[in-house]
């Protein structure tokens, strides 16, 4: 396949696209970013990932140029170019060039990009057996410091270094808490537990996680089929006491997680719930957008 990279309104292969070292999120992390799916060449959710990255542009007073149609018409006509059944697209936006933090001192022509390429976070394994997850020292950002649900290029270094801490343990994923100690995410993906009454529970916007939409379409997906699904405040002990787990994310899609801190959720393998949840996923990633 070609991987392909639209930067700034032209196509080039992969290794031959640049921008300026003078690029603020390369400065400063000042950008988003956002992570999409295809599958058979049908993009997952293209319009979720769009409003999530136009609402972080007009919450950071990024002055945009491309507008959202034509950003996703950019995505569609990369991915066809690319000419691939299935991958990831990475699309970039930064605030612009220049040296310095203010933004009235530089260039404020952001630098948008749409990357179609590959991308695999967990070993096949993981989706038969589950994956094993590490509490980490490394908490959330604060949303009174940044927001949680704006999708930064720099907020990234603090869950590289979770990342980080997890690959020391061991383990799959790093689970992060919040400042207050509550469960908030994975390094990259969200959490669900599921009760030993069936209830499904995943932490709460409010306890410092990103939106995301995965989590957001395995919400409507288990509701759909008849489960309480419930955003709350939840502690370790709630995962402990769970009869199952998974994580959520487009990278991760829907994984379960089967022993945190060495310890077994449940009775240590894929629980029923999360397999259906795992069906349900796979079978609404038919209906992306065509390219
Ligand atoms: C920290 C974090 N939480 C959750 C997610 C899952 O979000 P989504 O389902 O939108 O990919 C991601 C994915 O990038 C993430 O980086």
């Amino acid at each position: 396949m070609a991987e392909l990279v639209w930067l700034n309104g032209e196509i080039h292969p992969l290794e031959t696209a640049t921008v300026s070292v003078r690029d603020h999120a390369f400065l400063y992390g000042d950008g988003l970013f956002e992570g999409i799916r295809f599958y058979e060449r049908k993009v997952f959710k293209l319009d979720e990932h769009l409003d999530r990255l136009y609402y972080g542009i007009r919450y950071l007073d990024f002055e945009m140029k491309v507008a959202k149609s034509e950003l996703r018409q950019i995505v569609l006509d990369t991915c066809k170019q690319a000419d691939e059944q299935s991958g990831y697209i990475r699309i970039n936006v930064t605030r612009g060039t220049g040296l310095g933090l203010d933004p009235r001192n530089i260039n404020r022509i952001p630098n948008v990009m749409v990357m179609v390429s590959k991308l695999r976070l967990f070993p096949p394994e993981a989706y038969e057996n589950g994956l094993t997850g590490v509490f980490v020292s490394t908490r959330v950002i604060r949303h009174d410091a940044l927001d949680p649900r704006l999708k930064t290029i720099g907020r990234y270094v603090s869950n590289i270094y979770a990342k980080l801490e997890a690959n020391r343990q061991g383990a799959d994923e790093g689970l992060m808490l919040n400042a207050e100690g509550y469960l908030a995410e994975g390094t990259g993906d969200n959490l669900f537990i599921v009760d030993k009454g069936g209830v499904i529970r995943t932490p709460h916007i409010a306890s410092g996680i990103l939106g995301g939409i995965t989590r957001k379409t395995v919400i409507e997906l288990a509701r759909g089929a008849g489960y309480d699904v419930r955003e709350v405040s939840m502690t370790t002990y709630d995962l402990f006491e769970a009869e199952e787990a998974f994580l959520t994310g487009t990278a991760a899609e829907v994984v379960p997680m089967c022993r945190v801190d060495t310890r077994p959720i449940g009775c240590g393998k894929p629980g029923e719930v999360t397999n259906q949840i795992i069906s349900l996923f796979r079978e609404e990633t038919k209906n992306g957008t065509p390219f």
